[in-house]
């Protein structure tokens, strides 16, 4: 279907159409909302840790060198668009945005000592400033053609466009339910927008997206926390009286009510939260983040993520299937994907939340969440050769503060393959940690968003990288990436998956190679300076992608198949594939994403102020991050 459709229908009603229903929207919202982006302050932090006074407003990325150096009535808003950028084809590659480059990585620009002739011409025209070219890469006929569906799969709402359909295939008559605008697929599309320039898509994706969570769902009369953002919306084209005279269009939000299993989607919320950094830090919008709606819906994913439950443990408790892998795959409990989405949210929040007497309480919950999570994830999730021979040699049973085997683990639990396949260097974080059971599968989405926010330590993070290409053909192979490793089988495949047909061994996400995963292991390499990784690795799907007709997934051990149920024009594997190749090509980028190591948070640790708990926090954590 095309995502267009609605639009089309609405246009064939044009003359009867009302103005859009925008539902629940506060007049003060609505009033904030057209305050002209224009008017905001530029923005870029570059303070890689934050100092966080107990109050007071506090937007710390809010000023920008750029605002510093030029300030007053006079000076020129920071964030206007370069004429014509949109419209320019190449504005996507490599040194085309001098607009972005500038602006927010000011100190990258040391202003060069031009030619002796460009200098002759430039003294000539002295009251006209030029910018020097900018050096130009042809763009490859594979990123053309990505653009171009990429464009086709954006859907408009009230004729303004709000986000990408999860896949567009013409040939396909089934939509299922991917003529939806998937939050989690929407963000690599997002990115790769903001990168070039196109930002009022993101916009609305995020404004649109805040009005869809306060909306009651309700499954058997049960309806979810309030905060929950949905996985996914439709635009639906609806008839305004019996008569079908005229319609109207109205989004139509899925909270996991009509998904496979009704499992509500945790991540939706942590994305929304991670883009709308990453959409202020690009843009400058700092209009939006201070509007009332912005800040509370921001308050209202926190508060249900920080919420007190019977929990022990700081990470998330989740039910299976409440995130990318959306069906039972095993990874109900703590899996490692949430855990790292989780800190990388708290983390954005933490920089965008404006400080005051309403908001103090959730920042100090988040910043002792912060301490917490890192400390358990950097210690009990991270294994390596020395980890895993700990474990092997675990005595079990023990009842006391000290113990060693704190979650009593049976050494028995090390799966066969784990011991030849671990490498002498590097390591991972394990999937998922409950009591008595580790789950050693490698996942990379969560592996990959831990080194990004700085969950791990940067020596961690170096070593999972190591292990990626130490294991190049088990995780990389043929299409990059496989979504975890390995897959299960048989027994162990009929009993945690309940038989599922979909995720059978080596398919879909039971091992299965997921090409969007691309711009996140860019990412990760781009944060760790190995940015030669990123390059083998798209180069290895840009040989296969445009021919295979951009899949959503591959199938096999080593990826060589198209995914057996696989969508054709996936849209997050074109799209990731397109930012993968933009963050190469500008990594400075790559900061509107991540996060720098905060040494602050260890120290913060609670568990440094009982003297009951000898082992624990700040030293160990430190130690790590050596
Ligand atoms: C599948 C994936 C999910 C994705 C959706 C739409 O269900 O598991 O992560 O959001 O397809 O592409």
């Amino acid at each position: 279907m095309s995502g267009q459709t609605p639009m089309g229908l609405a246009a064939a009603a044009a003359a009867a159409v009302r103005p859009c229903r925008r539902r629940l929207l506060s007049s003060a919202s609505v009033a904030a909302s057209k305050a002209a982006p224009g008017t905001a302050t530029p923005l870029f932090p570059r303070l890689p840790h934050p100092h966080h006074p107990p109050c007071g407003r506090r937007l710390p990325f809010l000023v920008s060198a750029a605002s510093q150096s030029q300030t007053g009535p006079d000076a020129p808003p920071a964030h206007v668009p370069v004429p014509g950028s949109t419209s320019d084809p190449r504005a996507a590659v490599s040194g085309n945005l001098p607009f972005f480059d500038r602006v927010l990585f000011p100190d990258s620009f040391p202003l060069e000592t031009p030619p002796a002739k460009e200098h002759e011409d430039a003294a000539a025209q002295a009251d006209e400033v030029v910018e020097p070219a900018p050096p130009v890469r042809e763009e490859s006929e594979t990123e053309r053609e990505a653009w171009r569906l990429l464009r086709r799969a954006v859907v408009s709402y009230c004729g303004e466009p709000v986000g990408t359909v999860a896949a567009e295939d013409p040939e396909c008559t089934e939509t299922l339910n991917y003529d939806q605008v998937f939050i989690r697929d929407f963000v690599p599309s997002a990115l790769a927008f903001l990168m070039r320039g196109e930002t009022e898509i993101v916009r609305n994706f995020l404004l649109h997206t805040l009005q869809l969570q306060s909306w009651e769902k309700t499954v058997d009369c049960y309806s979810p926390g309030q905060g929950l953002m949905p996985a996914s919306f439709k635009i639906r084209t609806v008839p305004l009286d019996e008569n079908n005279e005229g319609f109207e269009e109205v989004l139509d939000p899925d909270f996991g009510e009509a998904a496979i299993g009704r499992v509500a989607p945790v991540d939706s919320g942590l994305w929304w939260i991670i883009l709308l950094r990453a959409y202020c830090k690009i843009t400058g919008d700092s209009a939006l983040l201070e509007r009332v709606d912005v800040q509370t819906g921001i308050q209202l994913i926190l508060s249900l993520c920080l919420s007190d439950g019977f929990d022990m443990f700081p990470t998330l408790l989740v039910t299976d299937g409440s995130c990318m892998i959306d069906r039972r795959m095993g990874i109900h409990g703590h899996p490692l994907e949430i855990q790292a989405l989780f800190y990388s949210a708290l983390r954005c929040s933490r920089e965008m939340l404006v400080v005051n007497d309403g908001s103090k309480n959730l920042i100090r919950a988040i910043n002792n969440r912060l301490s917490a999570l890192s400390f358990h994830i950097r210690e009990y999730y991270w294994v390596d050769m020395k980890k895993i021979n700990e474990i092997y040699r675990y005595k079990t049973e023990e009842y006391s503060h000290d113990a060693t085997n704190k979650f009593n683990i049976y050494p028995e639990q090390i799966p066969s393959w784990l011991v030849d396949w671990i490498p002498e260097e590097g390591g991972y974080l394990i999937g998922n940690l409950q009591p008595a059971h580790m789950d050693f599968r490698f996942f990379s989405l969560g592996n990959l968003w831990a080194i990004a926010s700085s969950l791990t330590t940067p020596k961690q993070a170096e070593g999972i990288l190591s292990l990626i290409e130490e294991k190049w053909d088990d995780l990389v192979a043929n299409m990059p990436l496989k979504i975890c490793y390995p897959a299960m089988e048989d027994d162990e495949w009929r009993i945690i998956t309940g038989s599922d047909p979909k995720n059978t061994p080596w398919s879909y996400h039971n091992g299965g190679s997921w090409p969007t995963l691309l711009w996140q292991f860019t990412l990760a390499c781009i944060k760790m300076g190995r940015p030669e990784l990123a390059r083998r690795a798209i180069a290895v799907a840009e040989e296969r992608l445009s021919d295979d007709k951009w899949p959503e997934y591959y199938d096999t051990r080593s990826g060589r198949f198209i995914g057996k149920q696989s969508r054709s024009y996936q849209t997050w594997t074109i799209a990731g594939f397109l930012t993968s190749k933009m963050l190469l090509e500008n990594p400075e980028l790559a900061s509107i994403l991540t996060c720098d190591e905060d040494l602050e948070l260890l120290e913060g640790c609670a568990c440094c102020l009982s003297k009951k708990r000898t082992r624990c926090s700040r030293r160990a954590a430190k130690s790590h991050a050596g």
